[in-house]
């Protein structure tokens, strides 16, 4: 049986590569998507990607979700902080989701310190660079997969 994963990407994770490299790292957004997808495919599942500026069209995606995805890989880039309508989004289609992040957001600024969404999602990695993807999608396939057993 197939798992399916929806990931999502926020606001400004398109310039990913190019975007304080510093802070984010040299990975473009299709370098990470390309080994999220190599990692999906050895482990029987299947990964739709999407990265949106938009609030609007990140809860469109989430709803639709509902429909086919057995779980949600999210970095909701800034919206992490202050967005409750992404949060109610979350909560309201009740499917697994992993919050991750690039940086250390609690090792940044203040205002990253705290996630609105982080209570919404059975966990958060944040910190690792690529790797929280990577460790991120290890986590939500093994306990969607685990349910099922
Ligand atoms: C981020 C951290 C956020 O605070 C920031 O606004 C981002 C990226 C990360 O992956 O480290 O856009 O989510």
């Amino acid at each position: 049986m197939t798992t399916n994963v929806l990931v999502l990407h926020g606001p400004n994770l398109n310039l990913l590569g190019s975007r304080e490299p510093e802070v984010y790292g040299r990975f473009t957004l299709t370098d990470i998507n390309n080994r999220l997808s190599e990692q999906a495919q050895a482990r029987g599942t299947a990964v739709q990607f999407m990265q949106s500026n938009h609030e609007g069209a990140l809860i469109d995606a989430i709803h639709e979700a509902r429909g086919w995805a057995d779980g949600i890989l999210i970095n909701p880039g800034a919206f992490t902080h202050y967005s409750y309508a992404l949060r109610d989004a979350l909560a309201s289609v009740a499917l697994p989701a992993v919050e991750v992040h690039l940086s250390n957001i609690h090792a940044r600024e203040e205002f990253r310190h705290k996630s609105v969404l982080a209570a919404v999602c059975m966990g958060q990695i944040s910190g690792f660079g690529w790797r929280s993807y990577t460790l991120g999608l290890d986590a939500l396939i093994d306990k969607i997969q685990e349910k099922r057993a």
